[in-house]
């Protein structure tokens, strides 16, 4: 008879047959700066993760730097909002700032910046708006002037995540003709209009004050069309594939990995955080290792890097296995 338990008799075996690992390497670890000073502030629908302004956030990144995490990626929480969100270009809003202060004092911590005008607009969408709904075009013009600014500040990584068509050709090719030709982007590329964002629209102060993001965002229900955002993207020059959210697409990871020769991301967003960390504090599911079985089944996937708040946990985790 065919036995497969045979090799899963002891750890050793087990060990040996292990198809899939996580390593700290797959981690990017979001960051939520606020503009303002003494800033430390946990947010409610995330336990662990906090806002924080700069004069705080050494705290954070001290950990993060010890536990040997490569990346953070940045959000900024701007004192100033608009109609268009202007402060995405100032060189000298919360993000350009957050970029030169930790390229200056950690210089080992690669820097990704995530692209976008949700948090900086009166009305927190992500883009201009025109009859109610984001302008694409125009939207495209002033992403533009975003990125420039990021780049000009250090960035080591853009990443866009408005999802307006275009995109990625639209940045490509300012940042080639600024002098940027080496920075690379990574494309928000198959993003759905998503509840499991909602903890992070609290976070972020980013939640549409009418309507929602399906003009924009896609339908949890397409696969196929999935391919085709991707496939953009990639002609466009994108240098890593994004899937978002995580858990519920992991379908939509395999399909990226299959089709395509680019590196491939997922994000691990807020709502999956919420979840197991309500459970875990109920008492009701091993909240490390539902966790840890997360992780590894977006890795298993496909997903080269994982973006998650699980980041520093995760990490420890690896680290006293
Ligand atoms: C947009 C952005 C969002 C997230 C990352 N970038 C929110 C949205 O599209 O509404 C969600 C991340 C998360 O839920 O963890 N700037």
């Amino acid at each position: 008879m065919f036995r497969t338990r045979r090799l899963r008799k002891t750890d050793g075996i087990r060990r040996l047959v292990r198809e899939n690992q996580l390593s700290v390497n797959d981690f990017i670890y979001p960051l939520f700066i606020e503009e303002g000073e003494g800033i430390e502030k946990e947010i409610v629908s995330m336990p662990g993760i906090k806002r924080w302004s700069l004069d705080t956030v050494s705290k954070e990144l001290d950990e993060v730097v010890a536990l040997n995490i490569p990346a953070v990626i940045l959000f900024g929480i701007p004192t100033e909002k608009d109609e268009v969100g202007t402060e995405t270009w100032n060189d000298n809003g919360i993000m350009q700032q957050a970029v030169r202060y930790i390229k200056k004092n950690y210089p080992s911590l690669y820097v990704i910046t995530d692209v976008c005008f949700c948090e900086y607009t009166s009305h927190g969408h992500c883009g201009v708006l025109c009859d109610n709904d984001v302008d694409n075009d125009a939207t495209l013009v002033n992403l533009a002037k975003q990125v420039i600014s990021h780049a000009k500040a250090g960035v080591d990584m853009v990443a866009p995540s408005g999802m307006m068509d275009g995109t990625i050709a639209m940045i490509r090719e300012s940042l080639d003709q600024a002098g940027y030709p080496n920075l690379p982007i990574m494309g928000y590329s198959v993003k759905y209009a998503s509840a499991f964002y909602g903890p992070f629209r609290d976070a972020a102060d980013s939640a549409p004050s009418f309507g929602d993001r399906r003009t924009y965002q896609m339908d949890p229900a397409n696969r196929d069309e999935g391919l085709r955002e991707a496939t953009f993207d990639d002609e466009e020059g994108a240098d890593i594939l994004m899937v978002k959210p995580a858990l519920s697409y992991l379908d939509i990871i395999r399909d990226l990995k299959e089709n395509f020769d680019r590196p491939i991301a997922c994000y691990n967003v807020s709502g999956e955080y919420a979840m197991v960390k309500a459970a875990a504090e109920k008492g009701w599911i091993d909240g490390e290792r539902v966790m840890m079985e997360s992780l590894l089944s977006m890795k298993r996937a496909g997903a080269d890097i994982i973006i998650t708040y699980f980041a520093k946990e995760a990490a420890r985790a690896l680290l006293n296995k």
